[in-house]
């Protein structure tokens, strides 16, 4: 029930926690040297069914189960026998009814108990405080069975003064945690609904004359080359000594002082010193980084300089443990992210555990800090009762941000403060940006629900077209109803608080936004969504793991796979967006520009002095020719480097039928720096593509069952029976795939998606009738019809088998397509399924681009070179399996079947009368059916054949399913296409 007048608030209350203590900054661990106990390891632990749970505070719960803190409820025990209750799953829309503050009855309640003994020094003289760093949703604290603290926020700290509950000997520690709360309406961000205590718990003593809060300035002026510190000391004793000992710097508490010659600290080169803060009483160390963050002109800069955000947003998530992440997975996000050339990161949609801020300021990343809040579900009821926008919200609001700036500001990586996520407009945004602007002024704001930016200082849209990326870094956006409104966010930068959905396979499109970022000034960067697929490993009933999603756990609403929407596959497995996100993003970004490639450093404050570039001439797959060129780039200069000049005579020798490309690396010079493919940097251009094949001078022959032409064998009626002795199960010519997730939902832009699209051209259910065989000079010649069911679309094939010799057969496809389509074709190609036991084994040895696979707008990681991967390597293992592991640029693939290797090579393919170079390769142990109409990878077997498709061209990935689809200059539409191919078996 709602809280009756000065009765203690409960879970449905509508107020600020109470009885706690205002939040303070967090030194990382052992940065005090008051004394700490850690409260983290086994409590006692009961669930009961209503908040109301009966039980006495004072009870020690002896008799009760064991859980671990930190954790979460739900995911406590095996992933298969949960015994309190299951992870759900729903994105925007709330699981309970929306009727704030009430929440349903049935609400399932943890009550926690542990023992604790305080040191008797403790209690000699200061306080005695117990701190929560993370509590979901709303908890109350009792000592010895007296409550003291009603709290919430449940990604920010919480600290509770229990000096005077205190006892000799054992205390004990209650905390009763609501699953549901009024605060729910305030947190539903998108991820799992997981409850309970799930982040470390301390007892803290604050001696007397302690260091209450510090507020730490460390400013650099990128003029003069000086810093400027200034610490604020709240507590007993505000004169505190504070000392820089590296520099010999030594000043007191409230006083600025310039510290000359500082390095400053940026995300290129975090450059930190100690601070020690000493009272007296209590010695803190911070980790101070010198840097000046500002809006200049409309540009975000750091120390002066424009630097661009090349961001993922990231929420906390790891399989097993869900929220609760460990210190060990936390450094494993940060150096991931700066392998991948990952700069800078939004801590969606909260402010994440301390100790990752501790990184971030370590090992150098820009943190958007997010405040804890989203009102989400209110939007689908035309934001009515939104928290946002209601006065009685606004104190709960308010002190959400203070204690997020109060507990980060002194991380030098937290560049920006963001009001939170999906709230909607509302009143309460004005209060929520003065409390911070009071608390801290040395940091711009970000909100991307306030779209007039009228109470931040960026304006930050999400997912818009590259299109209008494009208007608003030339400042050409359209205009804001208000005209001192639409003024003043011109004055802004823009950032684009999340681009690109990386849900499956993709996403597509990064290079687009990217090269847009780093055209226009007034483009400050953005942050992909998202950076982990957030699948919760779970079993089947016989076992089998696998990572689940939105419905599998049996919620009565959910939102299926939108759940897994990452650069980073559950276990943490790079998928290959992030590989190509890594390219995208690389600080030595080299393109293609007509025959040249340019190189840019896109360094804000570093030279190319580290790199070295590196050509490799690459013939057919092979390096012919390497070289080093010799440039070192000021921050933000650019070259070009000419392969015409760099060459010189080392094109000669090369076989003039090969097609060769220009691949330029820039490579660290500290060859143990660990990169994303080992680069910093990596582009190449088509120096010379394919020369037509000699042509075929054999003749089909006629058999007593068919044709042979070379190793091909034919029925009667043209079709394809066999190769080099391995029956063929099926051969046509193909149009579709396995939808991706971004295929399957129709993009924000688009009258239509385009599985929609492909399902009502009949794509799905393709087979094909073959009309006409017969001889035409030394070609056999088939004709036939690919189309699906209940759809007047279709191709018109024909195929021109050639023989060359007894081994080799040549084969021209032609694909006309005919009909009305009624959107996108996903590709054009012929499919073969080739009967193979164990087709996952058989490896694939090519030349083209790899290693890892492109499409059409995802090709940047994908180098030339000549790759191998077994058929189960090829294969990226989506949360939802779909479409994947297309290799691109193939000019020749062999194939190691049972019976003998089978070589295709390229010939010329054409699509839409333009020339390619080489076709796309996939092979798969199980067909694209099978691959659609699989829920989660463990239910897709091998089914004996080895199905490969050869294509002439494949549609590229976009972001439809939350965004916009594939771009026009990916996208693939139906025209025609021409794939000749050689067989060799
Ligand atoms: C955004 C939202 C994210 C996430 C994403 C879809 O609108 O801010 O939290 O839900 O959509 O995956």
């Amino acid at each position: 029930m709602p809280a009756a007048e000065n009765a203690r608030p409960t879970h449905e209350s509508v107020v600020p926690p109470t009885g706690v203590r205002p939040a303070r900054f967090r030194p990382a661990d052992g940065a005090t040297d008051a004394a700490t106990l850690d409260l983290d390891g086994t409590w006692r632990f009961r669930l009961f069914d209503e908040a109301v749970t009966g039980a006495d505070p004072a009870d020690a719960g002896e008799s009760w189960d064991a859980i671990e803190v930190p954790g979460h409820w739900q995911l406590t025990g095996a992933p298969d026998a949960w015994p309190y209750g299951k992870p759900a799953y729903t994105n925007v829309l709330f699981p309970i009814p929306v009727d704030p503050p009430r929440v349903p009855r049935a609400n399932p309640t943890g009550e926690y108990r542990r023992t604790f003994t305080v040191p008797a020094s403790w209690r000699d003289g200061g306080r005695v405080v117990i701190r929560f760093d993370g509590v979901d949703s709303w908890f109350e604290v009792a000592v010895n069975g007296r409550v003291l603290a009603q709290s919430h926020g449940s990604r920010l700290p919480t600290e509770v003064d229990v000096t005077d509950a205190l006892v000799d000997g054992d205390n004990l520690l209650a905390v009763r945690v609501t699953q549901w709360s009024a605060l729910t309406y305030v947190e539903d961000q998108d991820q799992w609904w997981l409850s309970g205590i799930f982040r470390g718990v301390t007892a803290q003593h604050r001696p007397a004359g302690g260091i209450e809060h510090v507020t730490l300035h460390a400013d650099y002026d990128h003029v003069t080359g000086d810093g400027t510190l200034r610490v604020e000391v709240e507590g007993e004793r505000t004169d505190a000594v504070v000392r820089i000992p590296e520099l010999g710097v030594e000043t007191t508490a409230g006083r600025a002082v310039r510290v000359p010659g500082v390095e400053p600290w940026s995300a290129e080169s975090p450059r930190l010193y100690d601070v020690v803060v000493d009272t007296g009483s209590e010695a803190v160390t911070l980790r101070a980084g010198f840097r000046t963050v500002a809006v200049v002109d409309g540009v975000f800069t750091v120390n002066g300089t424009a630097v661009k955000l090349y961001g993922v947003n990231r929420h906390e998530f790891e399989p097993t443990r869900g929220r609760a992440v460990t210190p060990e997975t936390m450094l494993a996000d940060v150096l991931l992210m700066k392998r991948h050339h990952v700069n800078a990161v939004r801590t969606s949609h909260y402010p994440p555990h301390p100790h990752f801020l501790d990184l971030c300021d370590e090992h150098g990343l820009y943190v958007m800090d997010e405040n804890d809040l989203e009102t989400h579900g209110f939007e689908p009821l035309g934001w009515r009762g939104n928290p946002t926008d209601d006065p009685t919200w606004e104190p709960v609001l308010v002190d959400r941000v203070t204690r997020m700036v109060r507990r980060d500001a002194h991380h030098p990586s937290v560049v920006i403060w963001s009001l939170g996520n999906e709230a909607g407009p509302g009143r309460n945004l004005a209060a929520m940006s003065a409390a911070i602007r009071a608390l801290d002024g040395t940091r711009p704001l970000h909100y991307e629900g306030d779209w007039a930016s009228e109470h931040v200082d960026m304006y930050s849209r999400m997912y818009p077209t590259s299109e209008e990326v494009a208007l608003i870094g030339r400042g050409h956006e359209g205009a804001w109803p208000d005209g001192a409104v639409d003024a003043r966010r011109r004055t802004l930068p823009f950032v684009l608080c999340e681009y690109a959905h990386a849900m499956g396979n993709g996403p597509g499109g990064l290079t687009d936004y990217i090269d847009l970022v780093d055209a226009h000034p007034r483009l400050m960067g953005g942050f992909v969504w998202e950076w982990i697929d957030h699948g919760i490993a779970t079993r089947t009933p016989d076992g089998t793991p696998f990572f689940g999603y939105g419905g599998d756990f049996g919620e009565e609403l959910h939102d299926g796979v939108f759940i897994a929407d990452g650069l980073l596959l559950p276990d943490r497995t790079p998928s290959p967006g992030l590989v190509e996100l890594a390219a995208v993003y690389a600080p030595v970004r080299i393109r293609p520009v007509g025959d040249d490639l340019e190189v840019l450093n896109r360094y804000a404050f570093t030279t190319t002095a580290h790199v070295r570039l590196v050509w490799t001439l690459v013939a057919d797959g092979l390096t012919v020719a390497s070289g080093e060129v010799d440039h070192v780039l000021a921050p933000g200069a650019s070259v070009v480097v000419s392969p015409a000049t760099v060459l010189g005579d080392a094109l000669d020798p090369v076989d003039p039928r090969a097609t060769v490309w220009f691949v330029l690396r820039a490579l660290p010079r500290d060859a143990s720096a660990a990169f994303s493919g080992g680069s910093l940097g990596a582009g190449q251009v088509l120096v010379r593509g394919a020369a037509a094949l000699a042509p075929a001078t054999g003749t089909p022959v006629r058999t007593a069952v068919g044709h042979r032409v070379g190793p091909v064998e034919l029925d009667a009626s043209g079709r394809l029976v066999a190769i080099g002795g391995t029956p063929v199960r099926l051969a046509r010519a193909d149009a579709w795939r396995a939808p991706t997730d971004n295929d399957r939902i129709r993009s924000w832009y688009d009258a239509i998606g385009d599985d929609e699209a492909w399902t009502r051209a009949g794509l799905s259910r393709l087979h094909e009738r073959v009309d006409t065989v017969r001889r035409e000079g030394d070609a056999l010649v088939v004709t036939a019809r690919t189309a699906g069911a209940a759809s007047d679309c279709g191709l018109d094939v024909r195929y021109e088998w050639r023989a060359v010799d007894d081994r080799t057969a040549d084969l021209v496809v032609r694909l006309t397509p005919s009909g009305r389509w009624p959107g996108s074709v996903a590709r054009l190609g012929w499919l073969l399924a080739l009967e193979q036991d164990d087709a996952g084994d058989v490896v694939v040895d090519w030349a083209g681009l790899g290693p890892h696979e492109s499409y059409a707008d995802s090709t940047r990681a994908a180098l030339a070179g000549r790759w191998q991967h077994s058929v189960d390597a090829l294969q990226t293992r989506y949360t939802r399996p779909q479409e994947n592991g297309a290799r691109r640029g193939v000019t020749t693939a062999t194939v190691g079947l049972a019976a003998g290797p089978l070589t295709v090579a390229a010939g010329a393919v054409r699509v839409g009368g333009r020339d390619v170079p080489g076709f796309e390769l996939t092979a798969r142990p199980w067909s694209d059916a099978a691959l659609a109409a699989a829920d989660h990878p463990h239910e897709l077997t091998p089914d004996g054949l080895l199905w490969l498709h050869l294509d002439a061209a494949g549609h590229g990935l976009g972001s439809a399913a939350c965004g916009p689809g594939v771009l026009p200059n990916a996208a693939l539409h139906p025209t025609t296409a021409t794939l000749h191919l050689r067989l060799t078996a």
